[in-house]
């Protein structure tokens, strides 16, 4: 391509010296003179004319010419998979009979609301109300909104600075939703939480980012992660130029993660020059759905703490948890019970509005808990946060509310009737996506 290019230039720039040579000396002789200085400057600047006409020919921005980085990093969730679905989709458009079905689901990305989950009114009333405030005033709304929506709207209106949803916010996120979801970890873990360590993102991904942002200095410094992974990780360590030090999740003993496991690859990368700056674990586990053990955790924060590593503990499917016998424990809770402060362990937990039972992807919601880092190194990650000015506003709502939801012995009956109703339709999804029959629990 860029051979082709380069001879494309050199042919025109031959061809515009032969036509300026003959529009500046008209006549000339069997031996020319050479050209006046007048004719010298027209052909020079015919000379820039025509490299810079072939230059145009060719596009500036090519594969040879990119950051390597983004060449390098590969998302499988969105890859060839991905758009051969969406080729059979256009195919199906086209032509409906030409294939052996009629419909495609995507599953390559958690995306419920895509398949037909529908969101939880509580949520949705809220954030209308939020973002439409003239509704408050108006006496219908009192029928069609549930009383506790309305007063969580008021709640929440009054924590945003001139209850304008349209305007930019802090760049770490509304201080009261902040101190909202401090408040809801707080009475998760039974641990304080503050508002001041929370960054309100959109998504859990962007968080992650700017995790690796700031970690990543070099491909000599390294990211210990599950294998398998959800690919984000691989993804963002390679467009911040690091490199991915793998740990194997044991699929014999249910997808354990093993210390043993992390010393050794640890071990590995040190030996070939690596220095490991973080480790992520992702627990609940995608893709494997494991869920630690609380005597696993501990391990893994005393690991992190004798090799000085970070946290970054992928906390986003806390709520789907489908056994019975496991729990979900966030690592700054067993760090905490371990008797662990912020002065011993650096700790990043990322919780996202997509997951759970709210599945609210494509409002964008989610923060990061960020604990146990210096003042100035928090400077430094409030300043990544403040270069995308702020994440949206209505997912800085969703996320409080997600944190904080109705609790069932104080809401009003129109809540509970509401509540209830959703409750039972994710129920009946669930199962129904499943394939199972949710009137007949006999599975
Ligand atoms: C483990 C894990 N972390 C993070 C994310 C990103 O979620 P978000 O939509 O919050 O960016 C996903 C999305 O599927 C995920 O599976």
């Amino acid at each position: 391509m860029r051979r082709f290019a380069a001879d494309r230039a050199r042919r025109a720039v031959a061809a515009s010296i032969r036509a300026a040579a003959r529009s500046a000396v008209p006549s000339a002789p069997a031996a020319p003179a050479p050209p006046s200085p007048a004719a010298a400057a027209a052909m020079a600047s015919a000379m820039v004319r025509a490299m810079s006409t072939a230059a145009a020919g060719a596009a500036p921005v090519s594969l040879d010419n990119i950051n390597p980085k983004v060449l390098k990093c590969e998302y499988a969730v969105r890859g060839e998979i991905v758009t051969h679905a969406q080729n059979l989709q256009q195919e199906l458009q086209k032509n409906p009979e030409s294939l052996p079905f009629d419909e495609i689901l995507y599953c390559n990305i958690g995306n419920p609301q895509s398949l037909g989950q529908q969101p939880v009114t509580f949520f949705r009333e809220v954030l209308s109300l939020c973002d439409h405030p003239a509704l408050l005033d108006k006496s219908e709304t009192h029928a069609l909104y549930s009383s506790d929506a309305i007063e969580r709207a008021w709640q929440i209106l009054d924590k945003i600075p001139g209850r304008a949803t349209g305007a930019y916010s802090h760049s770490q996120g509304i201080k009261g939703l902040r101190d909202e979801i401090a408040a809801g970890i707080a009475a998760r873990d039974g641990f304080h939480a503050s508002g001041d360590n929370i960054f309100l993102t959109d998504g859990a991904s962007p968080a992650v980012h700017m995790m690796m942002q700031l970690l990543i200095r070099s491909e000599k410094d390294g990211i210990l992660c599950p294998i398998p992974q959800y690919p984000l990780y691989s993804a963002s360590i390679a467009l911040h130029g690091g490199s991915l030090v793998p740990y194997f999740l044991d699929e014999e003993t249910g997808w354990g993660l093993e210390v043993d496991e992390l010393k050794k690859q640890l071990e590995e990368s040190q030996s070939k020059g690596i220095t490991v700056r973080a480790l992520v674990v992702i627990n609940p586990g995608n893709p494997t759905g494991q869920v630690l053990a609380e005597e696993n955790q501990k391990k893994i924060v005393e690991f992190c703490k004798n090799e000085e590593l970070v946290l970054l503990a992928d906390e986003v499917y806390q709520e789907n948890i489908y056994v019975e016998d496991k729990q979900f424990h966030s690592f700054k809770k067993i760090a905490r019970s371990m008797g662990y402060t912020d002065d011993d362990l650096p700790l990043v937990s990322f919780q996202s509005v997509s997951k759970g039972y709210y599945g609210e992807c494509g409002k964008r919601g989610g923060y990061m808990e960020v604990t146990g880092f210096s003042a100035d190194v928090r400077e430094q990650i409030y300043k990544v946060a403040s270069v995308n000015l702020c994440s949206n506003v209505s997912g800085q709502i969703l996320a409080s509310l997600i944190m904080n939801p109705p609790k069932v012995n104080i809401v009003c009956a129109q809540s509970i009737i509401n509540w209830n109703n959703d409750g039972n339709n994710l129920h009946v999804y669930f199962f129904h996506r499943l394939g199972m029959n949710p009137t007949n629990p006999s599975w």
